[in-house]
């Protein structure tokens, strides 16, 4: 039985449809059931429908600062769809704690840095300003605090001098839809456990690659 996700999106989708394009393939173990958004604006809903995917906006901002109701309206949307895997891709709101813990060991997020460097906003500019000659993209189970908790996958590339946030991001971007299917595929069949704070991989192997930057001449 495939297990039956949820994406949480708050604008453009392009994760949501790495994720969508994924699944879709016969042998992948997770079907993605349902897409919410909490914008009704949010581009990706347009994606996810021209792909045949169910979506639903819930809409966040007439809750204003009451983030339990806003769940509580979210919670019942995911129990109608007999929801049992979520992924937050680009969801721009944070939840509460109660909703996290609900949701623990069973909500994916991905972030555009190498966790814990450069959480929260803007991670492709505190990446340049920092001069970090990597970076990449995390997928991680949610937590609490923002952009934190055990690390399912990282991927890494190279940062160079002449980078802007733009082309950086793309570059991360490319990343982000290779690790986020692979995490999710992992945790679909049972792969990945958590052990206090952290997340372990059954089968995995150090890969051997290295990466290193800059490379000159
Ligand atoms: C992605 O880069 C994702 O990693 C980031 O938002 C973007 C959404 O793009 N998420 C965060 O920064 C979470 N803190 P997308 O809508 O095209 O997937």
């Amino acid at each position: 039985m495939k297990r039956r996700v949820a994406i949480l999106i708050s604008g453009r989708g392009s994760n949501m449809a790495a994720l969508i394009r994924a699944a879709a393939q016969a042998d992948f173990p997770a079907e993605i059931t349902l897409v919410i958004s909490n914008r009704p604006d949010a581009a990706g809903l347009g994606k996810a429908r021209a792909s045949g995917v169910e979506t639903l906006v819930v809409e966040s901002k007439p809750f204003g600062k009451d983030r339990a109701a806003f769940e509580s309206a979210l919670q019942s949307a995911l129990d109608r769809h007999r929801i049992e895997l979520i992924c937050l891709a680009g969801f721009m709101r944070l939840f509460t704690a109660e909703f996290v813990r609900r949701w623990y060991g069973r909500m994916l997020n991905i972030h555009p840095s190498l966790l814990p460097s450069f959480p929260g906003l803007d991670p492709h500019g505190q990446a340049l300003r920092a001069g970090v000659k990597l970076s990449g993209a995390t997928v991680h189970f949610v937590i609490p605090e923002t952009d934190a908790g055990p690390i399912v996958m990282q991927g890494a590339v190279p940062v160079s001098d002449h980078d802007t946030s733009d082309t950086l991001s793309e570059r991360i971007l490319e990343v982000e839809h290779r690790i986020y299917q692979e995490s999710l595929r992992l945790l679909a069949i049972g792969k990945v456990r958590i052990e206090g704070d952290v997340c372990k991989t059954t089968g995995s192997t150090d890969s051997g690659n290295f990466l290193i930057s800059p490379v000159v001449g």
